[in-house]
């Protein structure tokens, strides 16, 4: 097994490992219940729901150990303690409006705190990549006191979680460094999906709106 010896010395074995990351894992239950209550409420309220669906994951250990070495950082728990996307949820939103909007509201949370904010939907990355992208610290109240625990919230509509998926399994699937004329297709199809994704937003206000006034 690959970093046998860093494996054990920063996660111990298989209960100290499950002892460690248990921080990581409340911080994304108090994130996920959160946004589940404000679902729930604006399906109450506007008789819309915002969200399609939650993933989330933990970084396994070798994952993260893995970063460290590519990030250039201390291979200990001190570097550990850098990362900011051990804890990962991710949105899917129907509309890019909801995007924000569960942005918005998750943020007024008194015990949530920004600690980064990269938006990707304003402006995308290079490759066509889009996603509201943010960092937070969650409060973890255990028998030690409570530790702020960052959390990575990638938040995107169901076609920007298409192309992101797709452009992931590509490139894992690429044996070899792939083309610009194929990097250049991605690019486009991204594009498309996006103009699509505005287009159906568009569709959504101008049924929603007429709903309302009858
Ligand atoms: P990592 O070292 O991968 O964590 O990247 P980073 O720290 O520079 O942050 P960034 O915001 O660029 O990316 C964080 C995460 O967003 C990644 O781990 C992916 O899950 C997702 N992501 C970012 N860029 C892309 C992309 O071009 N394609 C896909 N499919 N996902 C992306
Ligand atoms: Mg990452």
């Amino acid at each position: 097994m690959a970093y046998e010896e860093e494996l054990r010395e920063i996660f111990g074995d298989e209960k100290e490992c499950h002892r460690m990351m248990l921080p990581y894992r409340i911080a994304i239950e108090t994130v996920k219940t959160k946004l589940e209550t404000l679902d729930d409420e604006m399906k109450c309220t506007f008789e819309h729901s915002p969200i399609h669906n939650i993933k989330s994951r933990v970084k396994t250990p070798e994952s993260i150990i893995e970063k460290l070495h590519r990030k250039n950082l201390e291979v200990s728990i001190n570097g550990l303690r850098q990362l900011t996307d051990i804890s990962g949820v991710r949105v899917i939103c129907r509309y890019v409006d909801d995007i924000f909007y569960v942005a918005q509201l998750l943020l007024l949370h008194d015990d949530i705190s920004l600690v980064r904010k990269t938006n990707y939907i304003q402006y995308p990355k290079e490759n066509g990549y889009r996603s509201l992208h943010l960092i937070v610290n969650v409060p973890v109240y255990r028998k030690e006191g409570v530790q702020l625990v960052p959390v990575e919230i990638q938040i995107r509509t169901i076609a920007m979680d298409m192309w992101a998926s797709l452009e992931h399994d590509l490139h894992y699937k690429a044996t070899h460094e792939v083309s610009d004329n194929i990097n250049q297709r991605l690019k486009k199809c991204a594009e498309d999906i996006a103009a699509t994704d505005l287009e159906m937003q568009n569709i959504y206000r101008e049924l929603n709106s007429k709903w309302k006034q009858e």
